[in-house]
């Protein structure tokens, strides 16, 4: 068993107090829409983003599938990055949940610009796909946890509106980006037509999503969870976890914002590492010289219990989590420095 798992900030275990919040959390069931602690996450979160509406999720990956298949019809188009975790880490789902074509634009921070999603928009014509949603990633996983500026949001917002692109935000590690550039939930809330967050990756909860819109793209979205298979009975247990996380780990977010940092720095001075995209949030991507294995590298440290993940070639991953403790990361540093 890894030790000090570095692979992804999905893999914090709930602690004692989370744990008593879940077995002290009322339940009832949710498919029937009275499970009280379900009811209270998805008000909750409703509120501190100022949508109409929340629907709490098995997970990322099910949250923004259904605001896909809600917001597409068979032969639409999405606009979103290359590095999209829609596009590449949700088996497919884009073509086989919602029928609908991908078009890509970005930088390689996994930043888009208006400029780029004006290129990618289609005129209406007979032989096209039909342009219809435009789709973010805040922070961006495979960009290294970037994140966007305010003021970029609001100009893709402009160019969505204009264009009558429906503008879907995949928050999975929202919460991060609000912590390092101090932006409001509100704000977001204000500016996104349907946002997914996931309560199960930096804020510690075992399981679970939450889906924000309005009360009607909610209510579709609510029906399409269920013919998915995602109707869930007394997950009011997860939902405590879930309002658990909300209240007590999001400012602390910013420790694993300063860790990952200070393994940036460190990394930098090692002559076997070509590069490192210096982190703004929890992620850390680094690449290792050429005659390096990537592969051989990530199974040495595992060796040592030190998990550590990659993201295809010259894109070796550490995510840092509320899991990883000082002592972790010095012990991951003597390993490093052993290499
Ligand atoms: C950016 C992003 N979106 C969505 C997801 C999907 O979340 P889940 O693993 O809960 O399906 C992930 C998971 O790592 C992610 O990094």
């Amino acid at each position: 068993m890894l030790k000090i798992d570095l692979r992804s900030d999905t893999v914090t275990r709930p602690s004692q107090a989370m744990l008593n919040a879940m077995i002290s959390s009322p339940v009832g069931d949710d498919v029937w829409g009275d499970d009280p602690t379900i009811l209270k996450l998805e008000a909750m979160v409703a509120e501190r983003f100022g949508t109409e509406k929340a629907l709490f999720c098995v997970s990322g990956t099910q949250a923004n599938q259904i605001a896909l298949m809600s917001h597409l019809s068979p032969g639409d188009e999405v606009i979103c990055h290359p590095y999209a975790h829609i596009y590449n880490y949700e088996g497919g789902g884009i073509a086989a949940n919602a029928h609908a074509s991908v078009t890509f634009t970005g930088d390689n921070r996994g930043i888009m610009h208006p400029e780029g999603v004006l290129g990618c928009i289609k005129a209406d014509d007979v032989h096209y796909p039909k342009s219809r949603v435009l789709a973010l990633e805040n922070t961006s996983n495979k960009g290294g946890g970037t994140c966007y500026e305010w003021e970029e949001i609001e100009a893709l917002r402009a160019v969505a509106s204009k264009h009558g692109l429906t503008f879907h935000l995949d928050g999975a590690r929202l919460y991060n980006a609000l912590v390092a550039k101090n932006q409001s939930e509100n704000d977001y809330g204000t500016a996104f037509d349907s946002i997914s967050i996931c309560l199960s990756k930096g804020l510690g909860a075992p399981v679970g999503s939450v889906l924000l819109g309005s009360e009607e793209f909610i209510h579709h979205s609510r029906r399409i969870r269920k013919r998915i298979g995602g109707g869930w009975r007394q997950a009011g247990l997860l939902a405590g976890a879930a309002i658990y996380a909300l209240e007590n780990n999001v400012d602390r977010l910013a420790e694993d914002h300063a860790a990952a940092k200070d393994m940036a720095e460190f990394l930098a001075q090692q002559s076997w590492v070509k590069n490192v995209v210096a982190p703004e949030t929890n992620i850390l991507i680094f690449g290792l010289n050429e005659d390096m294995d990537q592969e051989a590298f990530i199974a040495t440290l595992a060796e040592k219990g030190i998990g550590i993940s990659q993201m295809g070639p010259g894109k070796c991953r550490m995510v840092f989590h509320l899991d990883i403790t000082p002592a972790g990361i010095k012990k991951v540093k003597e390993a490093l420095a052993s290499i």
